[in-house]
This record gives C-alpha cells, sequence and structure tokens, in this order.
C-alpha cells in the first residue's frame, strides 16, 4: 500500500497526503479479465486527464478505508446463478454487513458485466450499486449494465463517469497508484486488444486412439515478447473460425460470401469477415431471439420466450444448426448486425516459466459434438488442435492472482483437478520442482480411463519418483460398473485429507463449475463433519475461514 512517501526518490509522481480527497478509486472484480481490462483502460483515461487514481481489485482493497473515499468508479461481472467473483466477495458481503459505513460523502458509479443469458443478469452490479446507495452515498451515472458484448457500452460508460467527475474535484498532476500488488497499469504491452503474435510450436493429442476425447498438449512459444506469467495465470487465445463451417453457413443462407461488409468500421468480404471477425461457435439469447423473429419459426419463438429454455438452447446450439434448422431471408448486413464479435477463449497455464521460460504449455480439450450427422467443433479448440507446426496465434496473459501457490514452499499443497482441470498443477509441480520445494504435495485426477484418458501420466510418475508429488489418488470414472469421480476419492481419504488440512495444506480446485467443483465442495464438508467432528454449519464456517484464508482456491468453468 502505497503512501505519500513511498516514491520519494523513485521519480514517479503520486498522491500527494494533503490531497486524498482528490483521488479517484477505481475499482474491480473480475473472474476473466474483462473487468479488470475495462478498470485498466478508465484508470488510463483519468490519468490522462490529470486526475489522480487509486486502482485496485477489489480483493485487495481494504474494507476499512471505504469510509475516506469520496469518489468511487466500480466495475464488477457476475457469474453463474448470480454469484459475485471471487475478488469482489469480501467487499460485497462488508457493505451489505452491519459493519458498513455512512457514505454520504461518496460520490460513484457501478459498471456491472454480465450474461443475458442468465437468470441473475448482472445481479453483483446490481447490488453494489443498490447498496452504496443505501448507505448514503451519491450516484454520479445511474448503473450501466453491459451483457458479453460489453466493449462498447463500457467505453461511453467509462467517458461518462468521468465527464461526471469534472464538477466534483480538481485535477491534479496526472499519477496512478495501485493498491497492493496486481500493478496493473502498464504491466504487459500485450493485452487482450493488443495480443502477441506468438507461434505455435506443438499439438499434440494426449488421449489414446480409442478415446471418447481430443484433448491435445499445446506449446506456444512467446519469442521476444517478453511476456511472462506465474503459475496459476491463464492464457488468453485469439482464433478464426473454419472456413469449412463459414461455407456451410453461406450456402444454407443462399449468401455471396464475396459481398463487401463493413465491420468495426473496416470494410472487407462477408467470407472474411464471418471467418476472422465474427462468433459463430457460441450463441448468445439475443441472436436466437432475431433468429425466432425472422424466421417466424412457433417452435423457437416459444423458446426465445423462456429464459431457462434459451439458457440450454444457447449452450447446446451454434449458429449453424440455427441456419439448418430455421429457414430465415436475411442479407449480409442483417447477419453481420446479429451476431457478435469474436471475443478470444482463456485456458488455464499448463506449464511453469521455470521449467519452460519462453514457452507457454496449454491443456486443450477439443469441444465437439455432433448434430443430425453434422459435427459441430467449439471455435479455439478447433482451432489450435488443427493448427501447423509454426502457426501464427495471437495471445496475451490473463494474471489470476486467486489461484497461487503458497508463499511458504514448505506449505504442503492439494490439487483436485480431473479433465483438463490438471492443467495448471502441471504448472504448479514445475514450479514447485524448480524451485526444490520440500512441502508434500497431492494430487487427485480423474478421467473416464486409465488406458486412454490419463493425462500427462509419465510427468506425475516422475513426480512420484523423484519425491517432488507426494502421492496421487486418481478416479478413472469408467473403468469399472459403477462411477467413480475424484470427491469419490476425497471421501475414501478423509482422515489423511483433514490431517493434511489440519497441517496448513492448502486447497486447489481446477475443472468443470456446473457439478464437479459443487459435488468436491459437498465431499469436503463431509470429511469436515466425518475427521473434523464439525456439525454442518461448523464445517460451512471452516471452508468458508479456509476460503478467507487463502488457502482454498478454485479455478472453475
Ligand atoms: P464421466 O464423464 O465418466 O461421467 C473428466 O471429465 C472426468 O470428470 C470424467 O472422468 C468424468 O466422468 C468426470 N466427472 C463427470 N461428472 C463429474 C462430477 N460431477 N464430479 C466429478 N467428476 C465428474
Amino acid at each position: 500500500y502505497l503512501s505519500a512517501t513511498a516514491e520519494q526518490g523513485t521519480g514517479q509522481v503520486g498522491v500527494e497526503a494533503a490531497a486524498p480527497a482528490q483521488t479517484i478509486t477505481i475499482l474491480y472484480g473480475s473472474q476473466t479479465g474483462n473487468g479488470r481490462g475495462v478498470a485498466n483502460e478508465l484508470a488510463a483515461k483519468a490519468k490522462a486527464q490529470g486526475y489522480a487514481v487509486n486502482l485496485a481489485s477489489m480483493g485487495e482493497y481494504k474494507v476499512r478505508q471505504l469510509k475516506q473515499e469520496t469518489l468511487l468508479l466500480a466495475v464488477v461481472s457476475t457469474h453463474g446463478e448470480g454469484e459475485a467473483p471471487d475478488d469482489a466477495l469480501e467487499l460485497h458481503k462488508f457493505l451489505a454487513s452491519k459493519r458498513a459505513p455512512n457514505l454520504e460523502n461518496l460520490h460513484y458509479s457501478v459498471l456491472a458485466l454480465g450474461d443475458s443469458s442468465y437468470e441473475f443478469f448482472c445481479q453483483t452490479g446490481k447490488d453494489f450499486d443498490e447498496r452504496l446507495s443505501g448507505l448514503g452515498a451519491k450516484a454520479i451515472q445511474p448503473l450501466v449494465e453491459c451483457d458479453v458484448d460489453y466493449e462498447e457500452a463500457a467505453e461511453q460508460w467509462q467517458l461518462d463517469v468521468l465527464k461526471g467527475v469534472k464538477p466534483l474535484i480538481q485535477t491534479s498532476s496526472a499519477s496512478v497508484v495501485s493498491i497492493g500488488s496486481s500493478a496493473s497499469v502498464g504491466e504487459s504491452q500485450f493485452t487482450k486488444q493488443k495480443p502477441y503474435t506468438a507461434e505455435l510450436l506443438v499439438s499434440q493429442k494426449l488421449t489414446g486412439r480409442d478415446s471418447d476425447r481430443d484433448v491435445r498438449h499445446v506449446e506456444i512459444d512467446l519469442g521476444e515478447s517478453e511476456l511472462s506469467y506465474q503459475a496459476g495465470d491463464a492464457l488468453g487465445v485469439w482464433f478464426s473460425n473454419s472456413a469449412e463451417l463459414v461455407e456451410e453457413v453461406l450456402t444454407k443462407l443462399s449468401l455471396d460470401g464475396d459481398t463487401e461488409v463493413t465491420v468495426a468500421k473496416g470494410s472487407l468480404s462477408l467470407k472474411q469477415a464471418l471467418i476472422e471477425k465474427k462468433e459463430l461457435t457460441q450463441l448468445y439469447p439475443g441472436l436466437v431471439k432475431g433468429w425466432a423473429e425472422l424466421s417466424g419459426d412457433a417452435e423457437l419463438l416459444k423458446i426465445v420466450e423462456d429464459k431457462e429454455l434459451t439458457r440450454q438452447f444457447v449452450l447446446n446450439h451454434q449458429l449453424a444448426d440455427l441456419v439448418a434448422q430455421y429457414q430465415v431471408n436475411i442479407t449480409p448486413v442483417q447477419l453481420i448486425e446479429l451476431l457478435r464479435p469474436i471475443t478470444p477463449r482463456l485456458y488455464s497455464i499448463a506449464s511453469s516459466q521455470s521449467e519452460v521460460e519462453s514457452e507457454v504449455h496449454l491443456t486443450v480439450a477439443l469441444v465437439e459434438d455432433e448434430r443430425d450427422g453434422a459435427a459441430r467443433f467449439g471455435g479455439a479448440s478447433q482451432f489450435l488442435a488443427q493448427a501447423a507446426e509454426g502457426a501464427e496465434v495471437k495471445v496475451y496473459v490473463e494474471p489470476n492472482n486467486h489461484f497461487r501457490l503458497p508463499e511458504n514452499p514448505d506449505t504442503p499443497v492439494i490439487m483436485v483437478g480431473p479433465g483438463t482441470g490438471v492443467a495448471p498443477f502441471r504448472a504448479f509441480m514445475q514450479e514447485r520442482a524448480a524451485q526444490g520445494v520440500e512441502g508434500d504435495s497431492w494430487l487427485f485426477f480423474g478421467n473416464p480411463h486409465f488406458e486412454q484418458d490419463f493425462l500427462y501420466q509419465t510427468e506425475w510418475q516422475q513426480y512420484i519418483k523423484d519425491g517432488s508429488l507426494t502421492r496421487i489418488d486418481l478416479a478413472f470414472s469408467r473403468d469399472q460398473a459403477h462411477k467413480i469421480y475424484v470427491q469419490d476419492r476425497i471421501a475414501e481419504q478423509g482422515q489423511e485429507l483433514w490431517k493434511w488440512l489440519e497441517a496448513g495444506a492448502h486447497l486447489y480446485i481446477c475443472g468443470d463449475a456446473e457439478r464437479m467443483a459443487k459435488d468436491v465442495h459437498q465431499a469436503l464438508l463431509d470429511v469436515a463433519v466425518k475427521f473434523g467432528g464439525k456439525t454442518s454449519d461448523e464445517a460451512d464456517a471452516f471452508l468458508e475461514q479456509l476460503r478467507t484464508d487463502k488457502r482454498y482456491q478454485k479455478d472453475v468453468y
């Protein structure tokens, strides 16, 4: 935390102690980095206009400081069923608690990010707005709710709030102060909007020939970029859509791919626009609604009237399915307007720079499905699976401060990572091995079949052999008549696991959020009851405390 004296002699301009009232505090609560990106842009704009800025993740912000703030701009996203991102949990709770201060001296504005295909759209942002206003704070701008294509609305909000801030404070010398360790302004020259063009070195199948799954080990060369990452971070990967898929869509719609269209003020052919600029492999509710209206199809019109049906439909279909199933007359311009811009995908990084230096490794499951005999693929995973050696891949690093190895290398770690959820634990193990860490480590891994799907088998065996990995417990779900999952192994090993927790172990879960992470959480509660002698309420409180102490971290999707 920076005080006015901290920058003495560093040549940096900071906030003067006498002028805290002139500082704009910008806080973000962000799970996938979008909120962080918007907050960074806002901080840069505010700085350019001569304002002093405190920029911080909500997770690093000291809630006690809130009562001294006079200007607060918050960007916060919402996940799943209306949940706050991890780094926003504490502040979110604090604002609703009895400890929350009177905020009559505060001017604020909230930008909410969300996904309108979920019922509790932008709920966390709505909560923040309501709670701040309930504590007496005055809104500079009303709450702005953004959908998945948030960029334009977020940009407008930035301009509006800075206009609103102007009459409230005088400008001082330009300065940006970051609280805590995530000094994100100017962190890397490569960002989501300005990615680094890297070279693909390897895209190799990890699963066996007879596996139901196609999981790839991907290696990317970061070359001279000087991009750096920590174990636990994610890599953002831009991709282009398959030309075959675009051909299919164009043919079925009887559209000419050579028609010139305009996208983001640039002119290009419809075909190129669909390959490079538009999201084709993920639907959103607005698109289904638009398609329902264009087609007049009674069945589809019924689906779009119901939020849950729409959510399911969006999850299980692509544009190509709409095109195949529901006839429409659509012009190139209408199609371009209906489709969202393509967005990069985030992958948990599977390597440590202590081991691989300027490379970055990913574990990528090819998303594949079949509908009426037609193969459907996930956009980025297909791109990575098909990319040839030497292909260009546009990437950036998305830091994840909520998934970090313990600072003390002697601290034991328990890692639960079925499927591709094992990726960050490969990074963890590389990091711990490179540092010659003595602390114990325990991996729970699961997948359908031992023979086909034991990702990185030889590497784990090597780590066990050289002692860097203390234990590994495996759950091959389909190698026997009944399913066995990682949570079953946790239950079996409950006594030992409880001992590790008592010895101060940190717990990590990575992988499927919808079912796995919830089931594993339940198994952990059961362990606390059965082997920790806790009541079910105490078990809840115990895991909550572990989470607050940063000893229970999740990277789930
Ligand atoms: P299944 O597909 O055989 O049901 C990685 O995807 C592994 O996670 C697979 O072995 C898969 O098993 C398993 N899995 C599926 N649902 C799960 C759940 N709710 N909890 C834990 N593992 C699960």
